[in-house]
């Protein structure tokens, strides 16, 4: 690769961000399919691929959305309701420790305070809490299933594939939001998806084109330096 290269892959990465309002654009679904086959040379141990991405747009789109949304609405009313929701595997730890909790909290102090949401606006918190199962507005949904044979390995691999979903679409002018938060409602998703039962959900991706006059786009995060992370060993 030449530099010019070098940097538009660089810049493929390094401008990719979590995008929270969509414009009402369709993409096309022959450009979603370029992006999932360009981003399904992703590794996996033993090239056993374990992706399935579901590209729901359109009708299926909208039932999604609003089994979800009640369900979210429903559990707002009558809190208990949520224990019939659990995630299919511990995304985030029980108990948090530095500086990961810091930083989890930087992050959403920092979106809620561009959103000029403040500590104990629970109703506004609540109404953010909901975008995520409006999509962010975004006009396709991908949700990233594997089979539930399939090991923890497996998610490492879709996780790859995620990112070059995510750089990929980004190059061709689509931006994106990775979604844990539909973990919990996966019994719901699956259903809408009509999903085997040896399926698990393991993230869902927004994606379409970003609204650029929204200020939740303007949310650009911090990474931590290069020296921090890492021990070069010699
Ligand atoms: C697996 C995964 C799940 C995520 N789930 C959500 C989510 O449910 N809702 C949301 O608004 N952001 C979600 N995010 C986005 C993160 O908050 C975001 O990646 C992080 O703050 C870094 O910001 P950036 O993506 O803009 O670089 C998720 C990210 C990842 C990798």
């Amino acid at each position: 690769m030449n530099t010019e290269q070098v940097a538009l892959v660089d810049d493929a990465i390094t401008s990719r961000h979590s995008v929270r309002a969509f414009l009402d654009q369709a993409v096309d679904a022959s450009m979603i399919k370029d992006i999932l086959r360009v981003a399904s040379r992703a590794p996996s141990g033993t090239n056993t691929q374990p992706w399935k991405v579901y590209v729901v747009t359109g009708n299926k789109r909208q039932e999604m959305i609003d089994r979800v949304v009640a369900a979210q609405l429903e559990i707002y009313e009558s809190p208990e309701m949520a224990n019939q929701y659990h995630e299919t595997f511990a995304y985030y730890p029980e108990t948090w420790i530095s500086p990961y909790i810091d930083r989890r909290r930087e992050n959403g102090w920092g979106l809620y305070g561009l959103l000029n949401i403040q500590k104990g606006e629970k109703e506004k918190m609540a109404t953010q809490q909901l975008r995520n199962y409006q999509l962010f507005d975004a006009p396709v949904a991908l949700y990233f299933t594997v089979n539930k044979a399939m090991g923890i390995g497996s998610k490492m691999d879709i996780s790859m594939m995620i990112q070059n979903v995510m750089v990929a679409a980004k190059a061709r002018g689509l931006d994106t939001c990775p979604q844990a938060a539909w973990n919990h409602f996966h019994p719901i998703v699956l259903d809408v998806l009509g999903a085997p039962d040896d399926e698990e959900l393991v993230c869902t991706v927004a994606l379409g084109y970003a609204d650029p006059e929204h200020i939740v786009n303007t949310f650009i995060t911090p990474r931590v330096d290069v020296d921090e992370f890492s021990v070069f060993l010699d």
